[in-house]
C-alpha cells in the first residue's frame, strides 16, 4: 500500500474505531453563549461555564475572536456565525467571502474545533431585510462553502438558522407548510444546497411560544417533557404518536420539507430553551419549568430518539442560553433564558450530557406562574442608581409623542405634574404609553428604564391605569 493511501485510509479507520454504538450519544448537548450583556463573565471564564454544564458544542453568533481562541483545545465543537448585515455583500462578491473566511476562521482553525457556519440568524423572520437580504441568502451560503472548499476545507457544515415562522402551517404536523412568499425563491434553493452538502436545515424551536400563546388547549407537560396523560398527540393523517411538544414542532417542520420534495435533509436544533423569569403578564417563565425542560430535554437526547417521523437520526441541539442577557430588548422572557446568571452562580443545575438521573437533582423553588396572572398590572419607571438622565429624558419624550394625550397629565396644571420630578414623569408616559399598546405587542421596557410592577403607582388624584382598566 502506497504511503498517501495509508494517509487517506486513516481517518476512515479511527472513526470506525471511534463511530458510537448505534443509537448512543457521544456528546452533550450544545450551549448558545450570547454575549448581549453588559455584565458578563470573560470568554475564559465562560468557557469554564460551558465545560462544566457537560455541553458538547458551543454556539456563538458571531466569529468573536477572543471567544474563538478561547475554545481552542477544548474539543467543544463550535459553530460560528455570519452576521445578517454582510450577507449582501457576501452573496455578490466571491472575494468578500475569501476575505470572511481568510479573516474569521482560518487563523483559529487548527486548534478550535469549527464544524459549523451559519450564514445570518433568523433572517426569515425580519421583514426590514426582505428586499436586501432574503434573495442573498442561498448565494452567500454557496460563496462561503466554495471559500471553503478552496481551502480544502471539509469538515465545516454551512448553513442558516430558520424560525418556526418559516412555516405557515405547523399542525397537525403532517401538515407542515412553509411560507408560501419563502417557499419557492428562498427555501427550496436553501434545501438543495443542503441536500448537495449533506448539512443541516437548522431550527429555532420552542415549545415555550405556542404554550404560553394557548395554555388552556396545550398541556404544560407536554410542553415540558412530562409524562402524563395530557402529554399525548395522535396526528390524525401520520397516526404518529407524540409525546412532547418539541417533537411535534420538528415533524412539522419535516413535513415542510417533504411538501417540497426533501424528505432527506437532516435537521438540526439551533436553539432550544425555556425561559427562567420574565414579566408578570408572562405565564410559566420561571426557574422550575426552565431546569424540568433542559434537564429533561438533555435526558432525551442522550439516547438519541429522533423524532416520530425520524426516528434515531441523530441530531445537534443547542440549548438557548448560556447567561441571561441583560441588554436583550423585548418582553422580559428575552433576559431571562439563562442557565447561568451573570455572577457565575448557576440558575438551576444541569447536565447537558444527560447521563444525571433527574432524581438526583436537589429540589427546585416551585412555580407560581404557570396560570395567568389575574391582577393589574402597571409600567413604571425601573429606578436603579445609574441612570443617564438624558437617556431617560429621551425615553419619555419617545413615550409623550406616541398615542392620545400621553403625557397631558404631567404637563403644568396636569393632575400628575407635581411633584415635577422626571422619574415620577417618567412612571406616568410609560405607564400611559403601555396600556395604550401593550395588546399590540408594545413591551414595558424602555431599554431597562421601565418595569412591570404589581404595585399602583397612584398618588393624590393623580391615578394611573392599569391593565384592567
Ligand atoms: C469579543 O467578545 C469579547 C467578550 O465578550 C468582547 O469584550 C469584545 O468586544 C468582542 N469583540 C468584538 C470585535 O465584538
Ligand atoms: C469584493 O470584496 C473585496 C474584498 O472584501 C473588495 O476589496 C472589493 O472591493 C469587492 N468588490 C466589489 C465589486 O464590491
Ligand atoms: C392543512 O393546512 C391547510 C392549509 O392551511 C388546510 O386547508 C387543511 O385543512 C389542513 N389539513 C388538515 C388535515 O388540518
Ligand atoms: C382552545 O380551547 C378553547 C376552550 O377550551 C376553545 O374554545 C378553542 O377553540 C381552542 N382553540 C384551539 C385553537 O384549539
Ligand atoms: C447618556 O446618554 C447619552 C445619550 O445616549 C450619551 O450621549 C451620554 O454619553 C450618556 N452619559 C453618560 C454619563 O453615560
Ligand atoms: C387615538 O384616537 C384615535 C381617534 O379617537 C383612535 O382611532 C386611535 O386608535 C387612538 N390611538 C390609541 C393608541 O389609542
Amino acid at each position: 500500500m502506497r504511503h498517501g493511501c495509508l494517509l487517506c485510509l486513516l481517518p476512515l479507520l479511527l472513526s470506525l474505531i471511534s463511530s458510537p454504538a448505534h443509537g448512543v450519544r457521544l456528546h452533550g448537548l450544545g450551549v448558545n453563549y450570547g454575549t448581549l450583556g453588559n455584565n458578563l463573565p470573560t470568554p475564559a471564564q465562560s468557557v469554564r461555564l460551558i465545560r462544566s454544564l457537560n455541553a458538547g458544542y458551543v454556539k456563538i453568533y458571531d466569529a468573536n475572536a477572543t471567544i474563538l481562541s478561547a475554545l481552542a483545545g477544548t474539543g467543544l465543537r463550535v459553530s460560528i456565525m455570519v452576521p445578517n448585515q454582510i450577507i449582501p455583500s457576501i452573496a455578490n462578491n466571491q472575494s468578500a467571502a475569501d476575505a470572511w473566511i481568510r479573516t474569521n476562521l482560518l487563523p483559529f482553525r487548527r486548534t478550535t474545533r469549527i464544524r459549523y457556519l451559519l450564514v445570518g440568524n433568523e433572517i426569515l423572520s425580519d421583514y426590514s431585510i426582505k428586499d436586501s437580504t432574503w434573495l442573498a441568502l442561498v448565494p452567500a451560503i454557496e460563496n462561503l462553502h466554495r471559500s471553503l472548499k478552496s481551502c480544502s476545507i471539509h469538515n465545516i457544515k454551512v448553513g442558516t438558522t430558520l424560525a418556526m415562522d418559516a412555516l405557515s402551517v405547523s399542525f397537525p404536523p403532517s401538515n407542515g407548510t412553509f411560507r408560501p412568499d419563502i417557499a419557492e425563491s428562498v427555501i427550496r434553493p436553501l434545501l438543495t444546497f443542503l441536500r448537495k452538502t449533506r448539512s443541516y436545515y437548522f431550527v429555532d424551536a420552542y415549545p415555550y411560544f405556542p404554550w404560553s400563546a394557548d395554555p388552556n388547549n396545550v398541556s404544560l407537560d407536554y410542553a415540558l417533557f412530562q409524562a402524563g396523560p395530557s402529554s399525548y398527540y395522535k396526528d390524525p393523517v401520520s397516526k404518529l404518536v407524540y409525546t412532547n411538544l418539541f417533537d411535534q414542532m420538528l415533524d412539522s417542520v419535516i413535513a415542510a420539507m417533504g411538501k417540497l420534495w426533501f424528505y432527506d435533509v437532516k435537521l438540526a436544533v439551533a436553539e432550544t430553551g425555556w425561559p427562567n423569569g420574565g414579566d408578570l403578564d408572562q405565564i410559566g417563565a420561571n426557574v422550575y419549568n426552565a431546569a424540568v425542560y433542559n434537564r429533561n430535554l438533555a435526558r432525551r437526547m442522550a439516547g438519541n430518539p429522533g423524532t416520530p417521523a425520524r426516528p434515531r437520526v441523530n441530531m445537534p441541539v443547542f440549548v438557548f442560553s448560556l447567561y441571561n442577557e441583560n441588554q436583550k430588548p423585548g418582553p422580559g422572557t428575552e433576559r431571562h433564558w439563562g442557565m447561568y446568571y451573570p455572577n457565575k452562580k448557576p440558575v438551576y443545575q444541569v447536565d447537558l450530557s444527560g447521563k444525571r438521573p433527574l432524581e438526583s437533582y436537589p429540589p427546585l423553588p416551585s412555580p407560581n406562574n404557570n396560570s395567568p396572572y389575574k391582577g393589574p398590572i402597571w409600567c413604571v419607571f425601573a429606578g436603579g442608581k445609574n441612570v443617564n438622565q438624558t437617556e431617560l429624558n429621551g425615553a419619555v419624550q419617545y413615550a409623550c409623542g406616541q398615542g392620545n394625550g400621553t403625557c397631558n397629565a404631567i404637563q403644568p396644571r396636569g393632575k400628575c405634574y407635581k411633584p415635577n420630578s422626571l422619574a415620577v414623569h417618567a412612571s406616568w408616559a410609560f405607564n400611559l404609553y403601555w396600556q395604550q399598546f401593550r395588546k399590540s405587542g408594545a413591551t414595558c421596557y424602555f431599554n431597562g428604564l421601565a418595569a412591570q410592577t404589581a404595585k399602583d403607582p397612584s398618588y393624590g388624584s393623580c391615578r394611573f391605569p392599569s391593565s384592567l382598566n
